[in-house]
């Protein structure tokens, strides 16, 4: 049987080559082809190109670059051009949407562009920033003053606390310690713990260094190419070329007071009382963010918790306790409901609360998780467990942002029940924050709330939330990958801009991903081949997702944790 499986496997490949020819026009090489480079052309662009190691989940690219230098990214890129070899672009790996994989071509891996340079000011400049240090230096912040800091797109959120802590500065990051800034998070959106006070990831950027599909390295930044870096700033990755390094603002250091409550029902599972709770909640969130708090919120069964932030001026035990008791009070009035607990932690800086309460980046234990890479990526990908490392699948999540007049709606109740079960939320945005003009979805600036939710097969926790806010939109990084009206969804009004932009850098899309900007002049055809569409641009749904490595969601979203908690000892490696 094995033998004769064998011998059909060894015909078939013969018969292949025979018949196989050169890629169709308008579409990308295969391995297969006659005209795909032979591994010794791949080599003299790219020495330390491998093999990709392939896994049982799902294809992966051909070949793998992990790059270490912002000319082997441009090697990478011009090698894939001229080739048309579609190109896969990865940094920490923790994209829910699968758009960090691909089954053909190269992979590149830009995880290993570290360094840091701390900056008392900035001036954008025609030949951008001077290149970030090996180890950070340290500085004294002028009052007053906007510092910054230059660092390589490898540089993940914690990192770059770490790293600028000890000139008494924070920087804007993911919940997570090991997502990248310069990345997927900062190129399409980015919140995290502060962005209520300093604005989104987008609003950090003061320059890019970017690869575009020409393979030169361009600085995008309010003096230079400064199409191209509004586009950078909400339009997403993997789109408009490979950033190597980026510089951001960085931000007196501050204390921070934690609020961590639970508050439980003696209730049925998902009682009248627990909504009512959860629904008074919510409706006070724009007076809590007007008052400078943000957080984290969940709900389950029979409680509902929190990791609730005061930062800079109104932390402190007394003032946070003092902030809660009404709201507290008031949650434990409903039907059924327990008195509430309160914690309270107090922390000199950003990094201690960080490292705390979201565990730190150094003891993620995420070495040798990828077979054949030189260093430790974190990835996540489906198995109902987000933190686990498996690398690289798709999760069917979806999402909303809602504005205060959602969440004091007359029916917001009943789209939280309905919403039931699978919801987490971030409360993380402010409409009242003046902040430059960026490409993010433009209901950012509207919105209070981020809700992630669940989607098991067609249905979504989130669908009530759609129908209460329809015009607001969906972030694209933590929403579903085949969602309706993705362009409007995910960025707006500025998908037109966008898309010219696009057109303008990448005509010939060396930079290819779904959902992404223009994704649907490019389709998967059978065989996994990525080619043009004749008429593209009009689609309603996003061109497939050719990700196999899809997880159950299910509970991923709301068993995730993800924020909040560390994992904690060895995982296993897939
Ligand atoms: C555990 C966990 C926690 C999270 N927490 C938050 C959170 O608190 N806030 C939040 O906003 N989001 C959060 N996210 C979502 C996060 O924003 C996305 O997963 C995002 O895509 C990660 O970007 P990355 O570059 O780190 O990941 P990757 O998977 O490496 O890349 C994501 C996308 O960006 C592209 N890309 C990566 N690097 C570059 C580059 N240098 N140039 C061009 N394109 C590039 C990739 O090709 C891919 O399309 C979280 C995700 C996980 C798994
Ligand atoms: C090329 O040949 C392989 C077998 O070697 C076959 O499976 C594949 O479909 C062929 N591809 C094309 C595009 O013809
Ligand atoms: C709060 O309640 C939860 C659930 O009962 C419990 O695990 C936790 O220890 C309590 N915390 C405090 C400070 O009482
Ligand atoms: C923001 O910038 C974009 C791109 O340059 C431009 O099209 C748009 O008109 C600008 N919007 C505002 C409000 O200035
Ligand atoms: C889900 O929706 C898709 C697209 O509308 C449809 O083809 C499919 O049959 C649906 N599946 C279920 C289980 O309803």
């Amino acid at each position: 049987m094995k033998a004769s499986l064998l011998l059909l496997a060894i015909a078939n490949l013969v018969v292949g080559i025979a018949h196989n020819g050169t890629a169709p026009e308008g579409c990308k090489k295969l391995s297969s082809d006659s005209d795909w480079p032979p591994l010794a052309e791949w080599r003299a662009a790219m020495p330390e190109v491998e093999v990709h190691k392939q896994t049982a989940k799902a294809k992966h690219p051909d070949y793998v670059l992990q790059a270490e230098s912002y000319k082997d990214v441009s090697a990478a890129v011009k090698f894939c051009a001229k080739n048309s070899i579609r190109l896969v672009i990865i940094a920490s790996g923790h994209d829910f949407l699968g758009r960090n994989d691909g089954p053909s071509g190269l992979t590149l891996d830009v995880s290993l562009l570290k360094g840091v340079r701390v900056l008392e000011s900035f001036t954008p400049t025609a030949q951008g920033a001077e290149r970030p240090l090996k180890k950070a230096n340290v500085i004294v912040p002028v009052p007053g003053r906007q510092a910054a800091v230059t660092f390589g797109v490898g540089v993940p959120a914690q990192q770059l606390h770490n790293a600028v802590y000890p000139s008494k500065l924070l920087t804007i990051g993911a919940a997570h310690g090991s997502v990248s800034v310069a990345g997927g998070w900062g190129l399409t959106g980015g919140h995290g713990p502060l962005t209520h006070k300093y604005g989104l990831g987008v609003d950090q950027f003061l320059e890019f260094k970017v690869v575009t599909a020409d393979g030169e390295i361009k600085v995008a930044n309010d003096a230079v190419n400064q199409d191209l870096f509004w586009a950078l700033r909400g339009g997403g990755g993997s789109t408009f070329g490979v950033v190597v390094e980026a510089t951001v603002k960085a931000y007196p250091n501050e204390r921070i007071t934690a609020a961590d409550f639970f508050i439980t029902t003696k209730g049925s599972p998902y009682s009248d009382g627990l909504w009512s709770a959860y629904t008074y909640f919510t409706s006070q969130m724009p007076s809590m963010v007007k008052a400078g708090v943000s957080g984290y919120f969940y709900i389950q069964p029979n409680s509902i918790s929190t990791l609730m932030i005061h930062p800079g001026d109104i932390a402190g035990t007394a003032k946070t306790a003092a902030f809660w008791k009404p709201h507290l009070d008031k949650m434990a009035s409903f039907q059924g409901m327990n008195a509430a607990n309160l914690t309270i932690f107090n922390y000199g800086s950003y990094k201690h609360y960080f490292d705390a309460h979201f565990g730190s980046v150094d003891d993620i234990p995420d070495e040798g998780c990828v077979s054949g890479m030189k260093q430790r990526i974190k990835r996540h990908g489906p198995g109902g467990d987000m933190m686990s490392p498996t690398p690289n699948g798709a999760i069917p999540l979806d999402s909303r942002l809602l504005g205060a007049e959602h969440l004091q709606s007359p029916v917001l109740k009943e789209a939280w029940m309905k919403a039931s079960p699978g919801i987490q939320g971030h409360l993380v945005a402010n409409p009242d924050l003046k902040v430059g003009n960026t490409s993010v979805l433009p209901a950012w600036r509207k919105a209070y709330v981020h809700m992630i939710g669940t989607r098991v097969g067609n249905w979504t926790s989130v669908d009530s939330l759609r129908r209460l806010a329809p015009e607001m939109g969906a972030y694209a990084n933590e929403a579903f990958y085949a969602s309706a009206n993705w362009k409007t969804e995910f960025w707006g009004e500025n998908y037109d801009m966008l898309s010219k932009i696009k057109t303008r850098y990448d005509p010939n899309f060396v930079f290819w991903t779904t959902p992404g900007i223009n994704a649907d002049f490019m389709e998967v055809k059978e065989g996994g081949r990525l080619c043009r569409v004749a008429n593209g641009g009009t689609s309603n749904l996003p061109p497939k997702n050719d990700n196999q490595n899809i997880g159950s969601g299910g509970g991923g979203a709301i068993n995730s944790a993800g924020f909040g908690t560390a994992p904690k000892g060895k995982s296993g490696c897939a």
